[in-house]
């Protein structure tokens, strides 16, 4: 065993320039599609009026309630929510400011909230917001194909872009808790599992005919049951009492 000088006169004499250039890891980089910094444009700037709808309002002072009037800036992110849907399924600067307002919180502390998770989008967005999950058990089952098959489908836009009617935005997402189903997509706020490339086309197609797609899994299995069929409990389970001695069952 060596001992400890001996482990810092070998170290020492290994040559530094080799230490520093050793790579931690040799993943790619990989950028977020989505927009973190605020930068003020037409579409975007505070001078753009937004208020919550009188239906709205009564949903937004239900959600306040729910919380101790000294910790009504708890209510932020189901606000910000409210906020996004209202405002076409983006979170603007106008949203945020107005939400901070309602919540008497500085705007930072929603900008912080707003940039922090990415449910909240931080530029306008499609008609029918497609989110691709492509994390770890989805990309084993063949998300990969699938972000192709709806890259390609919609005229060849890429994670972070929009189609040019409008109609569609794609962006690729971390685990939705559906791996089980895997692979999978969001669209607006429902779940579309079990795919395969024939039958993202045509629900795709169906959302850009106006309609609404039948949701969760696409192969015909009902919800998350084994998709292998029935392999565990296949004989009638024996009863409390089975092995008992008579007095007992
Ligand atoms: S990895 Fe795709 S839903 Fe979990």
């Amino acid at each position: 065993m060596l001992s400890l000088p001996r482990v810092a006169r070998l170290l020492a004499a290994v040559p530094r320039r080799a230490v520093i250039a050793r790579p931690i890891s040799t993943a790619q980089p990989r950028r977020s599609d989505a927009l973190f910094v605020h930068r003020d444009t037409p579409y975007n700037n505070p001078s753009i009026p937004f208020e919550f709808t009188l239906e709205n309002m009564k949903q937004a002072e239900e959600i306040i309630s729910h919380y101790p009037k000294q910790y009504k800036k708890a209510a932020v992110i189901p606000l910000l929510d409210l906020g996004q849907r209202q405002n076409k399924g983006w979170t603007s600067i106008s949203v945020m400011n107005y939400v901070a307002k309602l919540l008497e919180m500085p705007p930072m502390r929603v900008y912080e909230v707003a940039t922090f998770y990415t449910m909240f989008n931080r530029s306008p967005i499609g008609t029918n917001f497609v989110q691709v999950c492509t994390t770890t058990p989805c990309m084993l089952c063949g998300s990969t194909n699938i972000l192709n098959t709806v890259s390609e489908h919609l005229g060849g836009i890429k994670p972070g872009e929009t189609t040019k009617d409008g109609k569609f935005t794609l962006i690729e997402v971390e685990c939705q808790g559906a791996c089980s189903n895997a692979p999978m997509m969001v669209i607006n706020d429902d779940f579309y599992e079990d795919l395969t490339p024939e039958s993202t086309r045509k629900i795709l197609d169906a959302f850009a005919k106006g309609e609404k797609p039948k949701v969760g899994p696409q192969s015909g299995r009902k919800t998350s049951e084994n998709s292998a069929g029935l392999t565990s409990l296949t004989t009638k389970p024996y009863g409390p009492g089975e092995h008992c001695s008579p007095e007992f069952s």
